[in-house]
């Protein structure tokens, strides 16, 4: 996909914005405040249906009005599809192609947006839930049976739990579906994840020393073990805990240099080039998947690399299939590194300029 027209009311401090955007490189520059990430939030918005920045999506709308509006011409190797998402504070509405949506995730199927952000390094620092959802996100895209699995193994799990702290008795009768669901929803993780692991290290290839760097899934139970028999071995130390200790839902994705895991002892530069080739591995891997070209979103670049890292990536963008936005408050690179359009934005106002 890529968007060839992008119309936004009301969200933040933009009142009004229209762009027709290039289907490569798109680079939007402006002071503090200006309004560019909030253009990003938009775009983000109409990929994904929320926001990379607030969980509450009425705080987008703009003070003083009580709905907003984005809506996108987006471009397939099949037509055009026309997506429009209305927040108001009742609610979110979407529609493709003048049809109302009632799934969320039918428009995050049509519409494949990723994003990177100064605050991108907290995928690392933070909890394992954040980088399972980061995985599930890639699984949900490649694997249609991933929905389904997931939802009845959250479902065993919740039934199980609920008996650990209410009916021990129950407890074993929860374990065949937890398991059934629970090692059907693990093979669809590892099998992508060995995709996802092979392509962050060429990604990665290009940022770093990769020679001791390496992405590893934990599926959540010791190896070498069966689920059942790790279910049934610690039931009794689960009833004690209230909760089931072991099975997918504890999973995790880790970057390692040197056997250590990276958010431990490298600088903040280097976390940050690593969540970016974890994006860019997962971008390449829904794109390998559905050939469906990939929305890029990268704001405040320079807060992420330094000048030879920023160079790389805009080659890497430019070998793309992808359509990238990036913004900055300026931009100093060599020439045969300009992007394809540029947009100032000033005051939440988006006015095309010259390259
Ligand atoms: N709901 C809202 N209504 C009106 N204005 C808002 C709302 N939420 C945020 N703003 C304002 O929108 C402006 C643009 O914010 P935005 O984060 O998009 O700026 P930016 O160009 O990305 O700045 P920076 O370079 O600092 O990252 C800010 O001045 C902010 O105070
Ligand atoms: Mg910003």
């Amino acid at each position: 996909m890529s968007l060839e027209l992008i119309r936004i009311r009301c969200l933040r401090n933009i009142s009004e914005a229209e762009i027709s955007p290039h289907p490569c490189i798109n680079l939007i520059i402006g002071k503090n405040g200006s309004g560019k990430t909030s253009l990003l939030e938009g775009i983000y918005l109409l990929g994904r249906g929320r926001s990379f920045r607030s969980r509450r999506l009425e705080t987008l709308i703009q003070r003083g009005s009580d709905s907003l509006d984005v809506f996108g011409i987006a471009t397939y190797r099949e037509g055009t599809c026309r997506i429009g998402l209305r927040k108001t504070g009742k609610g979110t509405e979407v529609h493709i192609n003048g049809e109302k949506v009632l799934k969320l995730s039918k428009l995050v199927k049509t519409t494949a947006v990723h994003v990177i952000t100064p605050n991108s390094h907290e995928l690392l620092e933070r909890g394992s839930e954040l980088r399972r959802r980061f995985l599930e996100w890639g699984v949900f895209h490649v694997e249609p049976a991933y929905r389904q699995a997931a939802h009845r193994y959250h479902r065993a799990l919740s039934q199980r739990n609920a008996a650990l702290k209410k009916d021990h008795t129950l407890v074993s009768s929860w374990n065949a579906e937890l398991v059934e669901w629970g090692e059907k929803l693990n093979g669809f993780r590892e099998s992508y994840f060995l995709a996802l692991r092979e392509r962050f290290l060429l990604e990665a290839g290009v940022f770093f020393d990769t020679g001791d760097l390496d992405l590893v899934w934990k599926r959540g139970w010791p190896p070498g073990r069966e689920l059942p028999d790790i279910l049934k071995d610690n039931q009794i130390n689960d009833i004690k805990q209230g909760f089931t200790r072991y099975g997918p839902h504890r999973a995790d994705l880790s970057v390692r240099k040197g056997g250590d895991t990276v958010s431990q002892r490298t600088s903040r530069g280097e976390q940050k080039l690593a969540v970016i080739c974890l994006v860019l591995a997962q971008t390449e891997a829904i794109l390998r998947h559905s050939g469906n070209r990939p929305v890029l979103l990268i704001d405040d670049l320079n807060a992420e690399l330094d000048q030879e890292n920023r160079i790389k990536m805009m080659s890497r963008c430019r070998n793309s299939d992808y359509q990238v936005f990036i913004t900055a408050t300026g931009w100093k690179l060599p020439a045969e590194h300009s992007a394809d359009k540029v947009f100032h934005v000033e005051h939440g106002v988006i006015t095309e300029t010259g390259v």
